[in-house]
């Protein structure tokens, strides 16, 4: 049997984590820290599945984390690899248990970091960086773009205390999404004459996410040649911290055929929705692959694939098929590892997918079930 033909035969709706294609892509973010001597961290908010973490251990430095539960969720699960955390604002009563679990912590402003500062130098163990918005991205989307205007994330130049740097060791700035290294060169530019002057009292420069290393069409040469010239050049350790790279095409989210209806068009309704287990749908907005499938009327039957929620825009979009589909036949959603499975929600009243592991030798394990009580329970 096939991949597809081995998750065609799950109980769904339930994701699925391609363990060949992960593994494939940590290759590839390896060879970067082999190259280079950088330092590839795990953005946990794109993928959590930590079931798979010791895996991820084997490859790469460790993991980032978005507050305190990711980065205890790594310290729980991923061994004895670096602990990063950024968030745009860190609560008191969190504060402690970071510092003891984290390698590096990034503050967003010079108020946070005069806040924690005493704190954070006399607990020795951790070092502290500072998030900088070089005021300069690619990203045409506001909703994803953190150098927008009057943007919140980062610390732009003109609101650089640097008589206050004394006991930071690192800056950190994330401009990027989905973007080549043709981006990260023109933004260095920024990063380099805004923040240069100060990067030479630096002891690392972390590069954030939105890099599409592991896509075919990345230039991986182009990065390990920015890499190599911001370390040589300022005497620092970089780190990148991609999300997307790690998972990207590395799971599969499989659906059944509930119902086919018409209203001016062929329509499927399907056990799975968009508001619910692919978020990134709507917010995107995007429309995920399905294999076997083509755009609109390029095949025989088109249809429009709906959600059997309430909300009427719950719509995954249109698809053509070689054959009319059938109630009962399984779909497969590709790239679903990403960002699908950390932002799923129970709206409606809808069941979370179980989540399966394909691991490399064709074999599937249950790695979790949803019921009724996880629904109850966050209520
Ligand atoms: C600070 C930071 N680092 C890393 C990432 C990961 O980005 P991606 O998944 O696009 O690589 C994000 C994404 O929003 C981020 O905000």
């Amino acid at each position: 049997m096939d991949k597809y033909e081995i998750v065609k035969t799950l109980p769904t709706p339930c994701y699925v984590i391609d363990e060949e294609a992960l593994i494939k892509n940590l290759i590839t973010l390896k060879s970067v820290e082999q190259r280079t001597g950088c330092h590839v961290l795990l953005a946990q908010k794109a993928f959590s599945s930590y079931s798979v973490y010791p895996l991820i251990a084997k490859y790469i430095s460790g993991t980032t984390a978005s507050g305190l539960f990711e980065a205890r969720l790594a310290y729980e699960e991923m061994g004895n690899r670096q602990i990063h955390v950024f968030s745009p604002a860190y609560k008191d009563e969190d504060f402690d248990e970071l510092l003891d679990i984290c390698d590096h912590i990034v503050f967003n402003s010079f108020g946070q970091w005069k806040h924690f500062r005493e704190k954070a130098l006399s607990h020795g163990g951790a070092e502290f960086g500072l998030r900088v918005n070089p005021e300069y991205s690619e990203i045409e989307t506001d909703i994803y773009n953190p150098c927008f205007r009057n943007s919140r994330l980062g610390i732009t130049l003109e609101n650089f205390e640097e008589n206050e740097i004394d006991g930071i060791s690192g800056l950190h700035f994330h401009t990027m999404c989905e973007q080549g290294a043709e981006t990260l060169e023109r933004t260095l530019r920024y990063v380099e004459e805004k923040f240069g002057k100060y990067l030479y009292r630096m002891k690392w420069l972390n590069f954030g996410g939105g890099h599409h290393i592991t896509k075919p069409d990345y230039n991986v040469d182009k990065l390990v040649e920015l890499i190599n010239h911001i370390k040589n050049k300022y005497n620092v350790e970089v780190y990148i911290e991609p999300g997307e790279a790690v998972a990207i095409d590395a799971g599969f989210l499989i659906t059944t055929v509930l119902d086919l209806t018409k209203n001016g068009m062929d329509l499927a309704i399907v056990d799975t929705s968009a508001a619910c287990h692919m978020p990134d749908v709507l917010e995107m907005p995007y429309r995920p692959l399905i294999v076997g499938s083509e755009l609109p009327y390029v095949l025989p039957h088109t249809y429009r694939l709906g959600a059997p929620t309430c909300l009427a825009g719950d719509v995954i979009g249109d698809y053509s098929f070689e054959n009319a589909l059938r109630i009962g036949e399984k779909l497969i959603f590709t790239d679903m590892a990403m960002y699908s499975i950390v932002k799923n929600n129970t709206f409606n009243g809808m069941p979370l997918p179980s989540i399966y592991l394909l691991k490399t030798d064709g074999r599937t394990e249950l790695i979790k079930q949803f019921g009724y009580e996880d629904f109850k329970r966050r209520l």
